[in-house]
Order: C-alpha cells, then structure tokens, then sequence
C-alpha cells in the first residue's frame, strides 16, 4: 500500500477533521534506509562549503567597491575623521548656558564622554539644545572629536588647556610637592600630579578661560557618570528663576588626610575681611552643614561636584575669585590634596547664603557603581531606571541630613 500525504495526515481519524499536522518536510525520516546517513553528510559538507565560499567571494566584491568611496566595511580607510570647531551657539540667548567638562584623550575616555552625553540627551537636552564645551589638556584625534561631537546634534567645542592652565604655579616649592605626593601615596589620588592639575583647574582657572567668557550658567558633568530619570523642566531656567547660585546632588565627607589645614586657611581669609565673608552666627549660611558643633572644626561634609549647576556670575565674581586666589597662594592643593569640591564648598559657606544654594533631589544620578540618587517622586523613577532604596542618601557617608535638618 502507497501511503500519501494525505493519509499521515489524518492518520487513525478519518472521519473527523485533523487536530494536528505533521509537516511533510519530516517524511524521508520515516524510512530508514542503510546510507542515507552518510549521503546526507556529505551533501551538507558540500552545501556549508559552498556557501563559505560564495561568502568570501562577496565579502572581497564589496571590500573592494568600499574600498574607492574611503569608508571600508571595517573601518574608515582614509583615516581622515574630521571635526571643525563651530562657533558657541546659544539655543535661548537670554539664558547663556552649556554643559562643561574635562576629559584625557585615551580611548576609555572616549567611550565614557559618549555614553555620558547620550544620558544628557536622552534626558534632557534633546529638547533644549545647550552646547557643549569639553576640556582637555591632551591633544584629542579628529576621530575622538568627530565621534563625541556626533552624539550629539548641538554645539560641540573643544578646547585646550596649555601649562597655564593645567599645570603647576610658579610659586609652588617643587620637592614639597613632590614630598608631599609620596607621604601620600595610600589615599586615593594622593600621589596623582593629575588629580591636583585638574582640582586647580575646576576649583578657579576654569573660570578665567577665554571659552566661559560667553557662558552665564555651567552644568558641570564627568565622564562616565549617569543620568537615570527625565529631567522634565529646565534647570538652568529654575536656577535663574529663583536666584540659584550653586546646586548639588550629593554631599559627603571628604578624607581628613587630604585637607588638614584648609579650614585654617579660611578662617585665616575671613579673619583678614570680615565685611566680605558670611560668618557662622549670621541666619541663613550652610556653616551648620560644615561645622561640627563639639569640636567648632569642620566636618568634611562637601558638595560633590561631578555634577554641578552654577550661576557663573558667582564664579566669575570678584569675591570668589579673590578666595581661590588667597586658596591657590597656601599651596595647599599640591602640598596636600585640596580638591575642587571642597574649595567649591568652602566658597559657598563664606560667600553665599544657604538659600541661594539648590538641592536636586529630582534628578535620578550615578558615579561609579554605589553612589545612586534616584528621585522619590513616583512618575520620576517610574519612567527611570533607579530604586529609590539604593539611594546613597541614607547612608551613613551621605551629609545630606545635615544639608536638610
Ligand atoms: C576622506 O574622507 C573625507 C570625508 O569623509 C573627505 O573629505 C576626504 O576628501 C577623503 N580623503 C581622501 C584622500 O579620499
Ligand atoms: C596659555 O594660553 C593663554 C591664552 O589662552 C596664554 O595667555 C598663556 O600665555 C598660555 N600659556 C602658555 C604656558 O603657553
């Protein structure tokens, strides 16, 4: 008897419509006939090496016609990435404002600059288009500016830092820097050259660079670090609305080790002009933040400043400019380890009142892997990617707390 298709089909049911097909693709498989297992292989060798070939032949066909355009399947063959420097554009000229940071030219960087940017974007910018200005004091490829300023479709600027502005004072007593970077070789970046170029650089010279003179506000970001929530309104525009001088996202205590004399110097600058600088009896100062009230010395509590939105105005002023001054005269930044933040921080303490400094507890933010501020409002973190329970905020190195009491 032939058996058809039809007949496996409706295979023991006749009579009633199928519940199941067999497909006949399976068929051959039914008989098992001595040497057809090894037709079978060979006919696959044949098929799989055929097919390698037709492969190779098509891959060397399109490599070649690439290859006369310049931009290969693999990689750009005539290596010329190209950037031109635009000129700074502001989106709303009432409100002169561009995301600023520092980054080295090594391809890490790169990589992090990119994802940062692409946080900044998609969050943000997307809808408002502030330019952006990056700082190195590296010399940066044509590929590492074409490919940054392509995450992007706003202002991208690049500019870089000579000696002048990343790089040691003529004041500073060299063996006592150098001294100083070796007793401090086990506290992080304690014996980093670069570490106190860039604190210099983002604590005062930054802001006496021909690339601010046209800037009114600065968001100041780092490489790497994450943006994890909508940021639905516009925090230049709230920062100007309510005469916002400085904003932060996380506060923390900074190494004793590496700033032991700095809150002498301050009293020594406040010491020599009272009538410039806020002092700890006055209503509405942030000392209560910085100052331990057992010891009257200062806590380490300090503004990061990875992230950081400013009223230029203020770093651009006389009375900040004359503090990092009397700050960069101590030395203190490369004979111990002043960083940017806490300088930032002092600044604010002696020259700023508490209300003019802003808390943004409505922007999700990462560094590095543990530190996380994720929104408490519901609609933020819902259409975010954090948990408001890994906050870094509650933990016992957040001086948050102390910010709000
Ligand atoms: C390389 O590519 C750039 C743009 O992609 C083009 O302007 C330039 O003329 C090309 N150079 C050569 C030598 O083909
Ligand atoms: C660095 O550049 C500035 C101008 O941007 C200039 O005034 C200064 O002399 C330069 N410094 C060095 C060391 O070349």
């Amino acid at each position: 008897m032939k058996i058809t298709n039809s007949d496996i089909l409706h295979l023991g049911q006749n009579k009633n419509p199928p519940t199941f097909q067999i497909d006949p693709f399976f068929l051959p498989h039914f008989p098992s006939m001595p040497g057809l297992q090894s037709i079978r292989k060979r006919a696959t060798l044949r098929v799989v090496s055929i097919s390698a070939i037709l492969f190779f032949v098509c891959l060397a066909f399109l490599h070649i016609v690439f290859s006369g355009t310049g931009s290969s399947l693999f990689y750009n063959r005539n290596n010329t990435y190209h950037y031109e420097q635009p000129a700074l554009r502001h989106p709303n000229p009432n409100l002169k404002a561009a995301f600023v940071t520092f980054t080295k030219a090594d391809t890490e960087s790169l990589f992090k600059l990119r994802s940062t940017i692409r946080d900044l974007e998609d969050r943000f910018n997307h809808a408002h288009q502030y330019p952006y200005v990056i700082f190195s004091n590296e010399g940066l490829s044509a590929e590492f500016k074409e490919l940054v300023s392509s995450s992007t479709r706003h202002n991208v600027l690049f500019e870089h830092l000579n000696a002048t502005y990343y790089g040691y004072p003529d004041t500073i007593d060299m063996a006592r820097a150098n001294k100083a970077r070796q007793q401090m070789k086990d506290i992080i970046f304690g014996d980093s050259d670069d570490y106190r170029f860039q604190a210099r650089f983002m604590a005062g010279l930054i802001f006496r660079h021909p690339a601010m003179a046209d800037l009114d506000y600065y968001w100041r970001f780092e490489i790497g670090t994450k943006y994890l929530t909508p940021i639905t309104s516009d925090p230049f525009q709230y920062m100007h609305e309510n005469e916002k001088k400085l904003s932060f996202i996380f506060a923390l205590y900074e190494y004793h080790e590496t700033i032991p004399t700095l809150y002498s110097a301050v009293q020594r600058y406040m010491n020599d002009y009272p009538g410039h600088t806020i002092h700890q009896t006055e209503q509405d100062t942030l000392w209560p933040f910085m100052i331990d009230p057992n010891t009257e010395s200062y806590n380490n509590c300090h503004f990061w400043s990875n992230f950081q939105i400013a009223d230029l105005s203020f770093f651009k002023g006389p009375a900040y400019q004359a503090f990092f001054d009397h700050i960069d005269r101590t030395g203190g930044i490369f004979y111990e380890r002043w960083g940017d933040p806490v300088i930032h921080t002092m600044a604010a303490a002696v020259l700023l009142r508490k209300s003019q400094i802003h808390y943004w507890e409505t922007i999700g933010y990462q560094v590095a892997d543990q530190f996380v501020h994720c929104p408490v409002e519901k609609s933020l973190y819902k259409s975010g990617i954090c948990r408001p329970i890994a906050n870094f905020d509650h933990q016992g190195y957040s001086c948050l707390p102390k910010f709000l009491e």
